[in-house]
This record gives structure tokens, sequence and C-alpha cells, in this order.
């Protein structure tokens, strides 16, 4: 018999309003968290074009002699490609190396659809048992026990990891980010959640270590079951906190006085991998597991609180009435403890995975290094919220080579020490040529130059009025006070390990030029932003560790009938429509593939190819489309195979799991559950040569 469901209403952009109330905790109807006054893009001056273009060439000359560490390429030009944009665009009709394939048209079929000589397999699935002593998935009687032991929930990130000494094998790692009780448990209800229920929710969020077999001829992937290396992390798993904030009377809880010692990681959404092997993963929307926020009186609590889109009483999930730590008037420090880049190193399965504070508390979407000349990590990070900031982390300390203990155990304490930035990005076209609409400035691009703001660095406060341990735990209001600017939600942001240039996926932001809300500037040029965009940003002297940077859009994303896309320059009629760009990756040959989230042009969710560079730059070619209510996560691409989270199938609203909305992976009949899915050559030769 089918449940009635809680009343939702209805996304304004792509989203089911099940997969708005689980994931991120409706924030699309709140009210925008970040109520401050920022400076817009400032009105061009006079210097500006001399400013830029001497930027421009510093750059340019940069990413050409930069030698990377480690053995990185820096080699600035694609395949047959100069490194800049222009020439004749398209002329050959031949699609760069890694994006030839027949692209998929947009479509809503209930499958993952792939490219015409292209097969895929279900790697793993929400429940398969993966350690030792797990029992296999039994809907009618799953027990935390064994979730506990089985793959999460809602797979996002995926890190495909060597591992030396077993050939033929690689180790997945899979963030499990939200869970969905309507489509996990037949009968659910969601005002009276069992305790059973709850804890199988903690369960199965987190995130999943599994060793993986390849196929020696395909790219086609199975799990090794009960592998030494298979690791579950829960919302219950310990985690030390390090870095400058450890120990701060801000993160003290009654269980934990210490303030170093937290019980789990929530809403793990995208993450990153790093050149010393391990991963790292981002809490994102954890403000929607507290309750009674709006209980609080202090002000100065209230408004913290607020900023970080908590209020109102008691939680969806109503964990509170299972754990107080869950409610802010029993708990007030616990919700502190929760929205930062978590590192795991899934190559020791007895270590204690690490919150990193001094890459700061926001609503974490994924983080990916780059080392410095010297070997310094820096980590791109975006806060995924309408009007909210891009940041990066830049380490004091540099990479030790080699698997020794103590080269891993420095190795460790990278993330702990250095300086954290917020960045200011400035037009280079008249503020009245950006009307909002997306027409290009006269200029032809949208693009300027920027500067990341410091923070804080070590325990050291760069933020006039704020403490050191305020700026890592309050670190949105700390990036309000120097001057940010609001971005159009700063998704997955990514280094090209090729050219050192940056993308930044900015997936849409519908409010804004809302009455009282931020208008358009040049880097976030359309009100109303339905399908959001993709920025590319040039550190200057290709140096990540700089302080000052160029930037352009590569693309404006929607129909590309629209006149308010833009695929950098690419003839338009040559390009696969997109719309809502998330997550993004590169692929061997320098290309970047952007996965999608809440496509509003009426088509399911997909991935994409683009090349970057040379007279393909901004050809976006469909890879695949997701089943009915998914979305497109953690994209992998190697030589041989691609490998997509298909997260939250049949999220759609009125379904439940007795009124499944899709019939994905198993077919009907079949549980509808979130699945790792490897993509691959039929012919067994490489992706898209
Ligand atoms: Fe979990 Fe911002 O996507
Ligand atoms: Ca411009
Ligand atoms: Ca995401």
């Amino acid at each position: 018999m089918r449940k009635p469901l809680p009343l939702l209403s209805s996304h304004p952009g792509g989203r089911s309003a099940l997969t708005c109330r689980y994931r991120c905790g409706d924030a699309c109807f709140h009210d925008v968290p970040n109520p401050t006054d920022n400076p817009e893009l400032g009105a061009v001056i006079a210097s500006a074009l001399s400013r830029r273009t001497v930027l421009r060439a510093g750059a340019v000359v940069g990413a050409v002699g930069a030698t990377g560490a480690f053995g990185v390429s820096s080699a600035a030009a694609g395949p047959g490609g100069s490194d800049v944009p222009g020439g004749a665009p398209g002329l050959d009709g031949r699609p760069a190396r890694g994006l030839r394939f027949t692209p998929v048209a947009p479509n809503t079929a209930d499958r993952v659809t792939v490219p015409q000589g292209y097969d895929q397999n279900v790697v793993i699935r929400w429940g398969e048992p993966i350690l030792r002593g797990a029992p296999e998935f039994d809907q009618n009687r799953q027990t935390a026990r064994a979730q506990a032991m089985q793959f999460g929930y809602n797979n996002d990130f995926l890190a495909l990891l060597d591992l030396p000494g077993e050939p033929h094998r690689q180790v997945l790692v899979a963030n499990h980010e939200y869970t969905d009780e309507n489509l996990m448990f037949a009968g659910y209800d969601p005002a009276r959640p069992t305790r059973e229920q709850v804890e199988i929710a903690w369960a199965a969020h987190g995130l999943s270590v599994v060793v993986v077999d390849e196929d020696r001829r395909v790219g086609r992937l199975t799990p090794v079951r009960r592998h030494p290396l298979n690791r579950r992390i829960t919302a219950t798993t310990p985690f030390e906190v390090t870095g400058p904030a450890a120990g701060s009377p801000l993160l003290r809880t009654s269980a934990d006085p210490t303030g170093t010692r937290v019980l789990g990681t929530l809403n793990n959404c995208a993450g990153g991998t790093t050149p010393w092997g391990t991963v790292l993963s981002a809490e994102e929307n954890f403000n929607q597991y507290f309750a009674n926020a709006g209980a609080v009186t202090d002000p100065q609590a209230k408004a913290r609180l607020a900023r970080y889109g908590m209020s109102g009483a008691a939680s969806t999930r109503k964990w509170e009435q299972f754990d107080q730590r869950f409610d802010v008037t029993r708990e007030p420090n616990e919700s502190h403890r929760f929205g930062y880049i978590v590192e795991l190193d899934p190559y020791d399965p007895e270590s204690t995975p690490r919150k990193r504070t001094a890459l700061g508390r926001f609503k974490h979407e994924a983080a990916q290094p780059r080392l410095t000349a010297d070997g310094r990590p820096v980590i791109y990070m975006g806060d995924d919220e309408r009007f909210d900031y891009l940041y990066k982390f830049v380490s004091d300390r540099r990479v030790r080579r080699g698997d020794s203990r103590a080269a891993r155990e420095h190795n460790m304490t990278l993330l702990d020490h250095g300086t954290l930035y917020v960045a200011r990005f400035t037009g280079d076209s008249p503020a009245a040529e950006i009307d909002g609409t997306g027409t290009l400035p006269d200029d032809g691009e949208f693009d300027g130059w920027g500067e990341w703001i410091p923070l804080a660095s070590g325990d050291r406060s760069l933020v006039p009025g704020m403490t050191a341990d305020e700026v890592y735990v309050f670190t949105r209001l700390a990036a309000d006070r120097v001057g940010a600017t609001k971005m159009d939600r700063p998704e997955d942001v990514e280094p090209s390990p090729r050219t050192g240039r940056v993308y930044v996926a900015l997936t849409n932001n519908t409010d804004r030029g809302k009455a009282g809300k931020a208008g358009a500037d040049e880097a976030n040029p359309r009100n109303a932003n339905k399908h959001g965009h993709v920025l590319e940003l040039t550190e200057r002297g290709d140096d990540p560790a700089a302080t000052r940077f160029t930037w352009t859009l590569l693309l404006v994303c929607g129909d590309p009938e629209d006149p308010a896309t833009y695929f950098a320059g690419f003839p338009k009629d040559q390009v696969s429509p997109i719309s809502c760009p998330d997550n993004v990756t590169f692929d061997p040959h320098g290309n970047l593939w952007i996965s999608t989230d809440g496509n509003a042009l009426g088509s399911h969710d997909g991935l994409f190819g683009v090349a970057v560079q040379g007279r393909e730059r901004g050809r976006v070619r469909q890879f695949l489309t997701v089943p009915v209510g998914a979305e497109t996560c953690g994209p992998v691409v190697q030589d041989r195979r691609v490998l997509v989270a298909v997260q939250h199938p049949g999220e759609v609203d009125g379904a439940s799991v007795e009124n499944p909305a899709s019939a994905w992976p198993d077919g009907p009949g079949g549980l509808v559950r979130p699945a790792v899915v490897a993509v691959w050559r039929r012919d067994g030769r490489d992706i898209g040569v």
C-alpha cells in the first residue's frame, strides 16, 4: 500500500522535491544563507585592459615554462592544437582525441545510455557485501550491523587508485552522500522513523573502500569481497580533528571535551585524490542533520547557525530523537564538527580518518590538489550554496616522496599547516555591458582578473575581528568580511593536470538578480541562472600559490540554440546541450569531463566531455545519460574505462519502495539501488580515440 508522502513542493530547477529535501535539506526553499552586502564586480577602470594583458602574458609564459613536480606533465598544447583558443574552430569536424564517440542524444530513458559501440556493467550497488562477515543484501531483513559491512547508499565521488603488488586490481573509494529513507524502507513513515532505520541510515552514510578486479580485455570491474583493504566509514566512525582549530573550545562537546575526536562524517559529496596516496572527501549539506536551531536565542550563536543554513525545529530524519548530539540546543558545538574536508588513507584500513580544519568549514563540495613547483599542495574548493564562495588552501609543507613510514607520516601533516584564501573576481568589461541576459560583452568574453584574499595562516587570523579558530570554524562569516565574490553555487573545482588551469563548475542560481539579491556580474553573468556555467582560472605565473589570477568563462550552459549560452566560441550547432555542471575530471588526453546535476532542459542528467585546448575547445559532447531521477556523479575517466556513480535513481516526487519511479538497475520488480557503473568500448580500445 502506498504511504502518503510528506508534502513537498517542486524545485525551481530540474530536481525532484525528494532530492531537495533529503540531499540538501531543502536549501533552495530556504532563504539564501548569505545576507551580506559584498562588493560586486567593480566597474572597469582605465588601466584594466593593460593590467589584464600583463597578467595573461605572465600566465601563458608560466604555463609553458613550468615543470610540474613529481612528473606531472606541463605540456601546454593539446594534440594537434595550439594553447590558446582561436583560429578556425571545428573546421575539420574531427573531435579531439579522447572525445571521438557518437554523442548520446538527450533522452529520458530509464537506463544508463552509452555511445554506440560501448558497453557497461554495474560494478557495485547499495547494500552489496564488502567486508568479511557481511550478509547478502536483503531489503526486508536489513540491519544496521549488516549495512555497516555493505556498500553504502547514494554513491557520489569516486576514486580509482593503483593497488601496488596486485596487478589487474584497483582500489575504488566511494562517498555515500545521503540516505533517502523513502526509497530504502518499505512502509517508511517520515514522522516516526524506528531506531533500526535510523541506525541503518547512519551506517549507509560515509565512504566505502572496495578493491575491484579489472577485466583483462575490457573495462569491466567487479568487486573483490572481503579484500583486506575493504573498509566502511560511517556516521559513527571515529575521526581525529587536526589542524589549527583542533581542540578549540568551539569544537568541544560533552562526549568529547578535547574537541579532537568526532564520530562520523556526513553528506560526503565530491572529493579528490592526493599525490601522496590519500583521498579527500567533502562534507557538504551537514546542516540538515541538526535539529532545533530555531530554539537558539543567543544572537551570535543564532547568526552563526543561520549562515550555515540552520534554522527550524525537527530535522527531516529525526536523528535528534536517537542521539542528542544532533539537537543543537543540547549539544551546541556538535554541528561545528561537520562541514570539513576529511582525509582518508585507503591503503591503511586501521588508520583514523582526519578532519582538516585548516581547509575551513563550509558546505564543501570537493577538494582537488595541485602541487607548486617546490612540491607544496594547493587545494581548490567550492562552497556549494547560492551566492557562496570559491576557496583555496596553500600548504606550507612539501610532499615527501616515497612510501616509507616517515614519508607517509609527514604527508599526513601537509593539510594542517598553511594559508586559507577566498576568491574575489573582477570583470574587465564595463558593468553596463553585463546586463544579466548572458549576452557577451563587446570584448567577446566574460573574463577578467581576480585575487585570493587570505583568511588565516596557521594560528594567525587575517580577518579583523575574528580569531583564527573562528575563521576556521565559521569560514563563511570570515569570507563575508573580506568581500569575497558571491558565486552561482561553486561545486567541483579541478586543476588540469596538463596546464594547471583550474576549472570551476558553477551549477546554477535561479536567485541571481532577484529583488534584494546580488545581480549579474561578469563572473556570474546571467540573472535567474538555471543552467550554470564553467569558469576557467589561470594562476599568475602558473603558480598555484599565486594570489592573483585571470579567468574566463569556458561554458555558459544551456540549450545551444539559446543565445544566452556560450561554448568557448565553438560553433553551437556542433555541441551537445548541457545544463547544471557539477562534478569535473580530466581524461588522459587533457579533456575536461563534466557530470550534471539537475538538468533543466528536460533530459536526464549525464556525462559530457569537452576539449579545453586547441581548435576543439568548447565542443561539448555527451557521453552518457543516467536513469530516471538520478544525478551523474563521481566521474573517473581512464584510458579504457569511464566510471560514474548513479546517485539517487528513482528519486522522484511520490516515489517509494512500493511505488518505484525507476526500475534501475535490476529491472522491473527489483529495488531501485544507487550503484557505480563502468563503461568501456566493446572492441577493447581506448575511450574516445
Ligand atoms: Fe552534493 Fe553540491 O552536490
Ligand atoms: Ca570581458
Ligand atoms: Ca555534487
